[in-house]
């Protein structure tokens, strides 16, 4: 038996409600600020990643799905979407068109991590992207959206943590100060980490090994080295914030795993779903377009974890998604009538009503055991001494009443299912 691949899932029928309803809430909200969906391909030119997030990341160096197609190009599964959000708006010159272009969008990505609880290598993820302007009032509105979104969906056990990751001049200033700092403790430093101090030194706060995270606990702080440009840009952030009644706290090891960024860094963290905490994550990436080719556009955005935000949703107990409810079940008296069943479930159907019967031939009684199983608000029976006289019997199951049409009145039939 064939089976999926290690670290992808199939999302079933009976998980699809809750999915539905935490689709619907990321659409309200991102249309309440006005943003407009975007869907990009789902594999793209290896170099776009590569350039994009940085070529000394560990999702470059280690987790891509890339290989050789059959024209010889290399082409990557996508590990997130902002670098192809960017190609796409320079691509199709959509910056030309529009000073801001506000975007959201849903979708699978792709990364070869070693599965876990809330840790796939087919995720999706939700975002978005405010390309064309340098506002700290965009980084503030990326994280109230995301907070609003998660906060809807009832989830408590939160923290917002933001950082400033600067501009690239006094990061380069710093990392110089960092790598000063560790230069004689880099022997004492996890495997990973003595890695990391050659090609991406800022990392090793992220670094999970205790004597690492003792060595970095005394080590100098970007933030303790940003310029003045940045320092504002990092206050009006943090006022807007305020002034949302957005709590958050600001965390100076905060360095994000993309290279991209520049100022606004932040992510949301979930006590509820293990040691995979970060529900959403985000921040400006001012350098990105020039990057992958293109212009200097400043940008922003965030993205967030579909599988992660559900499971703090199942762990938390936080909303109860509406199960599925069909509107008519037909059943049918006597096998000879299955074509008047499909007529009439036709024309119902096409009058934007769910409508279920029995593909099987099965008794009458397993066909009224099905529409109770499917949750069938009404089930229309078809058949006996009512059909001979051209009838139908409609009968409403949450309070078993019983109602008469002609068989061809399909109107009534209507109005009366939709009340
Ligand atoms: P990221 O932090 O790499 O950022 O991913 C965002 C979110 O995707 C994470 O916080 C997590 O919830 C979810 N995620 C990441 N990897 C996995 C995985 N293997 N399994 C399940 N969920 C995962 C980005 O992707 C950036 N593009 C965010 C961004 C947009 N920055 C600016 N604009």
């Amino acid at each position: 038996m064939i089976k999926a691949i290690t670290g992808t899932k199939d999302i079933l029928p009976v998980d699809m409600p809750k999915w539905h309803a935490l689709e619907e809430t990321v659409r309200n909200v991102f249309s309440n600020f006005n943003y407009k969906e975007i869907r990009t391909p789902i594999f793209e030119e290896t170099a776009l990643f590569a350039r994009g997030i940085g070529e000394s990341t560990d999702i470059v160096s280690k987790e891509m799905y890339t290989f050789i197609d059959r024209s010889e190009t290399s082409v990557t599964l996508r590990p997130e979407m902002t670098a192809s959000v960017v190609r796409s708006v320079i691509e199709h010159s959509l910056h030309k068109q529009q000073g801001l272009n506000k975007l959201y969008y849903f979708g699978p990505m792709f990364r070869q991590e070693r599965p876990q609880a809330g840790r796939f290598r087919q995720f999706h993820q939700f975002g978005a992207e405010g390309i064309g302007s340098n506002d700290p009032a965009l980084d503030a509105e990326m994280i109230i959206m995301a907070y609003d979104i998660i906060t809807k969906l009832g989830l408590k056990n939160l923290t917002v943590k933001i950082n400033s990751l600067g501009l690239p001049e006094s990061r380069e200033e710093y990392k110089k100060l960092l790598r000063e700092y560790l230069s004689d403790k880099v022997e004492l430093l996890s495997e990973e980490s003595r890695k990391r101090y050659e090609t991406n030194v800022m990392r090793i706060f992220d670094s999970k090994a205790e004597n690492d995270q003792k060595i970095m606990a005394e080590a100098p702080l970007l933030i303790e080295h940003l310029d003045e440009e940045s320092l504002e840009h990092f206050k009006l952030v943090k006022e807007i914030l305020t002034s949302a009644n957005v709590i958050f706290e600001v965390d100076p090891k905060l360095v994000r795993g993309l290279d991209y960024y520049t100022h606004t860094a932040f992510e949301i963290v979930s006590t509820s779903v293990g040691s995979q905490s970060a529900l959403c994550g985000g921040g400006r990436y001012n350098l990105l377009s020039k990057e992958i080719g293109g212009e200097e556009i400043p940008g922003v955005g965030f993205a967030a974890g579909m599988e992660r935000i559900l499971l703090a949703c199942e762990n938390e107990k936080s909303f109860e998604p509406k199960e599925y409810e069909s509107d008519l079940y037909i059943a049918r008296l006597d096998k000879s009538l299955y074509n008047v069943v499909i007529d009439n479930a036709i024309k119902i159907r096409r009058n934007n009503l769910i409508v279920e019967y029995d593909y099987n031939h099965r008794s009458f009684k397993a066909q009224m055991r099905e529409a109770n199983k499917i949750n069938s608000r009404f089930v229309m029976i078809v058949g006996g001494e009512e059909y001979e006289r051209g009838e139908t019997v409609l009968k409403d199951m949450s309070n078993g009443e019983q109602f008469t049409f002609k068989i061809d009145a399909t109107t009534d039939i209507i109005k009366k299912i939709t009340g």
